[in-house]
């Protein structure tokens, strides 16, 4: 009945302690039928058998017809409570199965797409956008795609170098409009926030343990225990001088499951 209990609670919305307290009798009943069904209902000891044969005396064969008639309704009853014990703990694996609804919905390909969509204009924390003329070369800005200032995995730092001693790599020619370079802020190695950068050498660093990014190589690691670059934004600038994503991040972002290989989106 307490497994029963449970779940129905927990079809109602749960309450942990309520819910303990029911995982407790449902137990704490089980355990309690079983020792009470070997102390009072099975047959006590000492038993005792004579070693040599002897002729049962009349006396004797009508116990023994006593007896065994008197199992013969123990054995029954014993059919009767193996079937209720079953049933206990039928309803108590039944209610076991319920928490793993709130293991949380399945991630989908949340982990592998952020907020960020072609056309989606660069913001600052307090939502104004941001122009090709806001960020001096040199500057660093933290940037969020328009109405998504609150998306934790699509904090993006946007590095302004200086065109003329930057080489994009290959296939990346048109990314970096006006020497703009966008790079997710989450380290790929435990996911920190990427913030510290060292103009002079064009470096991202991870305070948390350190890992060191190449800005003008595609933010590759060169030092640390980050082993896979920060994902890039693709840019454009707009007609009106706004700064726009072309795409999603070329990869997905933070660290994750992906470093075994797996880091092509579905
Ligand atoms: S989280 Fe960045 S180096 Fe560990």
């Amino acid at each position: 009945m307490a497994s029963i209990g449970l779940t129905v609670l927990y079809g109602f919305g749960g309450q942990p302690q309520i819910e303990g307290a029911l995982i407790f009798v449902a137990l704490g009943g089980i355990s309690l039928g079983l020792i009470l069904w070997g102390k009072h209902l099975m047959p006590q000891g000492p038993f005792v058998e004579e070693r040599e044969p002897m002729h049962s005396s009349p006396e004797e064969r009508e116990a023994f017809a006593l007896d065994f008639f008197q199992s013969e309704e123990g054995i029954k009853r014993r059919t009767f409570l193996g079937r209720a014990l079953l049933a206990a703990l039928g309803a108590l694996g039944v209610a076991a199965i319920f928490p793993i609804r709130s293991l949380g919905p399945a991630p989908g390909t949340s982990l592998f797409r952020t907020a960020w969509r072609k056309g989606s204009r660069l913001v600052r924390s307090d939502g104004t956008a941001v122009t090709a003329q806001d960020v001096q070369v040199g500057g660093l800005l933290t940037v969020f795609p328009e109405g998504h200032v609150d998306a934790a995995d699509s904090q993006t730092v946007l590095i302004r170098v200086d065109p003329n001693g930057f080489r994009p790599l290959p296939g990346r020619e048109s990314w970096s409009p006006e020497g703009y370079l966008a790079y997710s802020k989450i380290c790929t190695h435990a996911g920190c926030p990427v913030g510290l950068y060292e103009q002079a050498s064009n470096r991202l660093f991870c305070p948390c343990h350190q890992s060191v990014f190449d800005v003008l190589r595609g933010a590759e690691p060169t030092a640390g225990p980050a082993t896979r670059p920060l994902p890039q934004l693709p840019l454009e600038v707009d007609g009106s001088g706004y700064l726009r994503a072309q795409s999603d991040f070329d990869e997905p972002v933070g660290p994750g499951f992906w470093n075994d290989g797996g880091n092509r989106r579905p």
